[in-house]
C-alpha cells in the first residue's frame, strides 16, 4: 500500500494567511498542518509516501520532510502545476503508486481518536475496491456527501449539494485498489473545472466497488477550512496534550512505536530538539 499526501492548492479561502505561506505549512498548535495527515499514514503502516503540491511550495514541503529518512519511510515529492482536483492525485502518481494499491489523504485533514490505527487497519485489510469513510456534520453542504441505507450500504455522494440527502460527510482519506489509476484518467472536470474525487467514487460505487466506513462520536475529524477552523483544531491539540500529556501526530514517536525508527535513533533527534517542548517529549518517551 503507498500513500500519497496531496498538499498543493492555493489556500484563497485563508487569505491573507496563506498569501505567500502554503496551507499546510501553517501551524495547528505546535506542529505544521501537514504533519497530521501524514501521522495518519504511517498509523496505517504505510512507509511510501508522495507528497503533491505545488511548483512554489515544493521545496518548503522538502526542507520540512526530507526524504524521510530519519524516521524511517520514503517521501517523494510531486509537483501539481495547477489545482486541476483531488482525483489528479492518482495521474500525477501513476509511476510512484505502480501496481500497489493507494491511500489518499488531504494535506489539510485532521484525524485523531482511539481506535484510529485498528479502524484504518481493518480498512485496508478488507478492501475490494474503493473504501470511503462517513462523518457525521452540521454541515454537509460543505464537503462530498453520502447516503447510505439501513445495512450502511452507500446510495449516492455527491460532492457539495445544495440540499444534502444526509448529514455524513465524506473525510478527506480514501483507500483504493490500483484500478484508481484508469478512473482517475477518465474523469470529466465538473461544473467547476476540477477532477473531482466524487467522480472516482461514484465510478467504484457504478462498479458496485464502494464500501463505507462510518466514524462514530469516539473520533475527531477537524475542520482547518476557515480561520476558526484552524484556531479550534490547534485549541483542540492544546487542551489533548496538555490535559493527557499524549501527543498528537508526534512523527518520531509514530515512527519508533510502529518500529520505522529505534531507541536511539528517537533519542537522537530528541536530543537535537530538547530546547522544545516537543523535544523534551521525545525524550520522555526514550526514558519509558
Ligand atoms: O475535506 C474533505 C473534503 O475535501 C471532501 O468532503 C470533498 O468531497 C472533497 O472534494 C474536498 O473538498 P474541499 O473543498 O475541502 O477541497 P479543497 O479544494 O479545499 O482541497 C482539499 C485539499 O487538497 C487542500 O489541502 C488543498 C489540496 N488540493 C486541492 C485541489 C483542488 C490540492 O493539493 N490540489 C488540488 O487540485
Amino acid at each position: 500500500m503507498k500513500g500519497i499526501i496531496l498538499a498543493g492548492g492555493k489556500g484563497t479561502r485563508l487569505y491573507p494567511m496563506t498569501k505567500v505561506v502554503s496551507k499546510q505549512l501553517l501551524p495547528i498548535y505546535d506542529k505544521p498542518l501537514i504533519y497530521y495527515p501524514l501521522s495518519v499514514l504511517l498509523l496505517a503502516s504505510i512507509k511510501d509516501v508522495l507528497v503533491i503540491t505545488t511548483p512554489e511550495d515544493i521545496g518548503l514541503y522538502k526542507q520540512l520532510l526530507g526524504n524521510g529518512d530519519s524516521i524511517g519511510i520514503n517521501l517523494t515529492y510531486k509537483v501539481q502545476a495547477k489545482p486541476r482536483g483531488l482525483a489528479e492525485a492518482f495521474i500525477l502518481g501513476e509511476e510512484f503508486i505502480g501496481d500497489d494499491d493507494v491511500c489518499l489523504i488531504l494535506g489539510d485533514n485532521i484525524f485523531y481518536g482511539q481506535d484510529l490505527t485498528k479502524i484504518l487497519g481493518n480498512a485496508i485489510k478488507n478492501n475490494k475496491g474503493a473504501t470511503i469513510f462517513g462523518y457525521p456534520v452540521n454541515k454537509p453542504s460543505d464537503f462530498g456527501v453520502v447516503e447510505i441505507d439501513n445495512d450502511n450500504k452507500i446510495i449516492s455522494i455527491e460532492e457539495k449539494p445544495k440540499e444534502p440527502k444526509s448529514n455524513f460527510a465524506v473525510p478527506g482519506l480514501y483507500i483504493y485498489d490500483n484500478s484508481v489509476i484508469e478512473i482517475a484518467k477518465n474523469v470529466i472536470p465538473s461544473a467547476r473545472g476540477e477532477l473531482e474525487i466524487t467522480s472516482i467514487n461514484n465510478e467504484y460505487l457504478n462498479r458496485k466497488k464502494l464500501d463505507i466506513v462510518l466514524l462514530g462520536r469516539g473520533m475527531a475529524w477537524l475542520d482547518t477550512g476557515t480561520p476558526t477552523g484552524l484556531l479550534n483544531a490547534s485549541q483542540y491539540v492544546e487542551a489533548v496534550q496538555n490535559r493527557q500529556g499524549f501527543y498528537i501526530s508526534c512523527l518520531e514517536e509514530i515512527a519508533w512505536r510502529r518500529g520505522f525508527i529505534n531507541t536511539l535513533e528517537l533519542k537522537k533527534i530528541g536530543e537535537s530538539l530538547k530546547m522544545t517542548d516537543y523535544g523534551q517529549y521525545i525524550l520522555s518517551l526514550v526514558k519509558e
